[in-house]
């Protein structure tokens, strides 16, 4: 296949390139490479360059705004596949970003769904998020299933992280969510994600186009951003270490996460790919992607300063309101349907972002 893949100089899309790359299909790589996100791999020569012209294959890369029609209807000549990563990720600074989060997620979809259809090009990968079902999945003792309230200041404020019921506040068991939970999306950027769900689905339907919807969990590895209001934890506790300092843990570091590796990631994009070109006309389906093995951001904080031989963690009690206290996916329709199954173990995984280890395997 020709594969385009946006946001292919970012963190995942890179390693998405070089996995599709690896499963030898031709690429066309857009990217509009601000340099805030542009993941960079250092050479041998300690010169940087954007991972995406690392990547092996036949690659083409374009430099463009994934909203700008007529580039990306020049980037879609002869393409059979488009593999959407572009997007603006995280909890971002407050609320003033939520235009920005928009305009680059939303109004970017529509700009690329809709040359999509002009072009004839019927198959897309979505890189969505398991931030679309908000809170994890939660019963009850006595009531059962749960869907918790919006957490409150107060609650916060006072050290109370966990969840109560809402029919009579006792402690919930959390649990594994599954593709039908319904969506929840509890913030700017979880929102945007669930909107680019439905227009994707929206296309699907009118063109007969086929989507796999992958709801990353927390991915981590090589590239990770750092030092932006946009990283995700791991590389946030690296960053600290590296500057001597411990890890700050928010809340009680009881959360639990599950942290996926990107390489992991990216081979889901493969399979993907291939059930989009053989899914029924006008099918949508949503895949959960994780590690299937849990861990609290408390444990993620002790595993890297162990293996960077730093500072023990510091839980500070902090807590930002956009926050869910647990959220773990299952995965289990991926590894069934699709004969996928992450390879990177959690204590590999983190002896290699650490930097102590080459790539076990390079993709
Ligand atoms: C992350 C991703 C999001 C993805 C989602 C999927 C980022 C920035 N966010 O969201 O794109 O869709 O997973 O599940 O990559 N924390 C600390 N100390 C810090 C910063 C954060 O303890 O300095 C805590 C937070 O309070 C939170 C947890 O770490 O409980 C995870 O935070 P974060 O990495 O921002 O990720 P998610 O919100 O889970």
């Amino acid at each position: 296949m020709r594969i385009l893949v946006t946001g292919a100089a970012g963190f995942v899309g890179s390693h998405v390139v070089a996995a599709f790359a690896a499963d030898r299909n031709a690429l066309t790589s857009l990217d509009l490479v601000l340099p805030a996100v542009t993941a960079v791999e250092r050479g041998a020569d300690g010169a940087v360059a954007p991972a995406s012209r690392a990547a092996a294959g036949s690659n083409t890369p374009v430099t463009a705004d994934v909203r700008d029609a007529e580039a990306v209807a020049a980037a879609l000549q002869g393409v059979d596949l488009v593999c959407h990563q572009a997007a603006m990720v995280g909890l971002g600074t407050g609320f003033a970003d939520a235009p920005e989060y928009v305009s680059r997620n939303d109004l970017g979809t529509a700009v690329l769904l809709a040359q999509m259809a002009a072009a004839g090009v019927r198959r897309l990968v979505l890189a969505s998020s398991m931030v679309i079902y908000g809170e994890g999945r939660y019963e009850c003792p006595l009531h059962g299933l749960r869907r918790p309230l919006p957490r409150q200041v107060a609650d916060l404020a006072a050290g109370r992280f966990e969840p109560g019921c809402p029919d009579c506040g006792a402690p919930m068991l959390t649990g594994l969510v599954g593709e039908d939970a319904p969506a929840d999306p509890r913030n700017v950027y979880a929102a945007t994600k669930l909107a680019q769900e439905h227009l994707a689905a929206s296309w699907a339907r009118v063109t007969g186009g086929t989507v796999a919807a992958l709801r990353y969990h927390n991915v981590y590895g090589p590239r990770m951003p750092v030092d932006t209001p946009y990283a995700g934890v791991a590389a946030i506790f690296r960053s600290a270490l590296a500057r001597g300092e411990a890890p700050r843990v928010f809340e009680d570091g009881g959360q639990l996460r599950d942290f996926v590796h990107v390489r992991d990631v990216a081979r889901a994009n493969v399979v993907a790919a291939r059930w989009a070109a053989r899914a029924a006309a006008g099918t949508f389906r949503a895949f959960n992607v994780g590690s299937g093995t849990p861990h609290t951001v408390g444990e993620i904080a002790a595993a890297l300063s162990r293996t960077l031989a730093g500072p023990p963690p510091a839980v500070t009690g902090e807590y930002r309101l956009g926050d869910v206290r647990h959220i773990v996916a299952s995965s289990e329709r991926l590894r069934n349907e699709l004969a996928w199954s992450p390879q990177v173990s959690f204590t590999d995984g983190i002896a290699e972002f650490a930097g102590l280890t080459a790539p076990a395997r390079a993709t």
